[in-house]
């Protein structure tokens, strides 16, 4: 790794210049590599914080200020303070710190500040429960409404993802950006969509790799469209196959509403590896003509009807994996296969259950963390109690590391069947 103490550069910058001050100097030195303490206590609330850091923290604020002040000291993008990584100083920037409100922030490469037309997630808990989650674009002039009261999006502009912002009536509610998944779950529908917990699936069934080219029917929402767009990358492609027009301009909407953000996000582009064609798969043999497929993904009514245009284009040994509701669905396709003798083994049928757990430290009815209780061994009660308040097992954070008991049990509110996955291999 490298770090700025063995760059001649930072050793040049050791020494006194004409004009500058020891703490100027010190505040030059101080562009390195966050040690990881600094790091996860630049992440800390300031609550939370002790008096000394919050000095420290003062201190080195006002050293902010007169850096700003003097010419002499170089302040580049204003507080950012870059560490290159592995390499030479000529590579580009692996990670950056930035430094809001006097906070730093470690960010990624193209991971910068929240900026107009990203899509982001506002959150907001109560007692470990979601009661609010929303999805939006942030746009000057709109602002984020819900029954805890308002924030007005100019607010969220330059701030950090990931971040707690008090609404109107004070209630703290969580700003972070909108993953893939997050993504699917929240953008306008047509049809049903493909959950992420089997699109998941079925791309490890289908082992979709960097590079494939692979093909996808129907289009429906475009949630599936854009998990297999990620997973084959700039290099791969997927055809993605729809018969319905307001379905098809639903999925190319979907997919354009997201290239778009991530655009604005990462300053990079999603790949543009999806072709959305309007046409019905049964009848699609020229559409696919010359066409080959490493694998293929069917969410569809009926799939044992396209299979006979779809298979000569598959990969020997490939798979395609599809999607059903119903067993009974299931039972059809099966049954389809057998008469019509296409070319394919049934190697699985599988649900993919996911159960939420709730893991929590308890709670007495005043909101005080329970605590463990010793047995008792004869010893006087009194030298417990008194060792059991104040000098030991409490600090600013409760009682102590393990004298928290804690709740554990399934969710009660749980996800219930979404689909049953078929994995279909092809022979020759
Ligand atoms: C459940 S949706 C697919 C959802 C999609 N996987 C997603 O994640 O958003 C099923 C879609 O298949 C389409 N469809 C049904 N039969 C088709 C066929 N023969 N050719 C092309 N599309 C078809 C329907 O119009 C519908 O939009």
């Amino acid at each position: 790794m490298r770090s700025y103490e063995d760059d001649g550069q930072s050793q040049e910058s050791l020494k006194l210049r004409p004009n500058q001050t020891e703490s100027q100097a010190l505040l030059i030195r101080r562009k390195r590599p966050l040690s990881p303490l600094e790091r996860i206590s630049s992440l800390l609330s300031q609550d939370v914080l002790s008096p000394e850091v919050m000095q420290l923290r003062e201190q080195e604020q006002h050293e902010e200020e007169a850096e700003k002040c003097d010419p002499a000291v170089v302040t580049g993008e204003e507080d950012l303070e870059t560490y290159t990584g592995p390499g030479t100083a000529k590579e580009p920037k692996a990670a950056a710190f930035q430094r809001v409100e006097g906070q730093v922030y470690p960010t990624l490469l193209g991971e910068s500040l929240l900026t107009s037309g990203e899509l982001l997630i506002a959150e907001y808990r109560k007692n470990r429960r979601v009661e609010f989650r929303k999805m939006f674009q942030l746009q000057p002039g709109s602002r984020l409404q819900s029954s805890w009261g308002i924030i007005m999006h100019e607010d969220l502009m330059g701030q950090p993802a990931g971040r707690f912002l008090k609404t109107s009536r004070g209630v703290p509610i969580f700003i972070r950006r909108a993953s893939l998944e997050d993504y699917a779950l929240h953008m306008k529908r047509g049809p049903a969509i493909a959950y992420p917990k089997d699109a998941a699936n079925m791309l490890l069934m289908m082992d979709v790799m960097e590079g494939d080219c692979v093909l996808e029917s129907g289009s429906g929402s475009g949630a599936m469209s854009l998990f297999l767009s990620r997973a084959v990358g700039s290099k791969g492609s997927v055809l993605s196959v729809e018969v319905r027009e307001d379905h098809h301009r639903r999925s190319v909407k979907n997919y354009e509403r997201w290239r778009m953000s991530w655009a604005l996000r990462r300053e990079q582009e999603w790949p543009n590896n999806v072709e959305f064609q309007h046409a019905d798969l049964c009848s699609s043999s020229s559409l696919l003509a010359g066409r080959g497929f490493h694998s293929v993904a069917l969410d569809l009514i009926h799939p044992h009807l396209v299979l006979p245009t779809v298979l000569p284009h598959l990969h020997p040994g490939a798979v395609c994996a599809v999607y059903l509701a119903n067993i009974t669905q299931v039972v059809d396709l099966l049954e389809g296969l057998r008469c019509s003798g296409l070319p394919v083994l049934c190697e699985r049928v599988v649900e993919v259950p996911v159960r939420d757990w709730v893991v929590d430290p308890a709670l007495q009815k005043d909101g005080q963390y329970c605590t463990r209780k010793a047995p008792n061994l004869g010893e006087d009660p009194r030298s417990q109690e008194e060792s059991s308040d104040g000098a030991n097992g409490e600090n600013n954070f409760g009682p102590a590391f393990g004298n928290v008991p804690y709740i554990a049990r399934p969710h009660p509110q749980q996800m219930s069947h979404t689909a049953f996955l078929v994995k279909l291999r092809k022979f020759v």
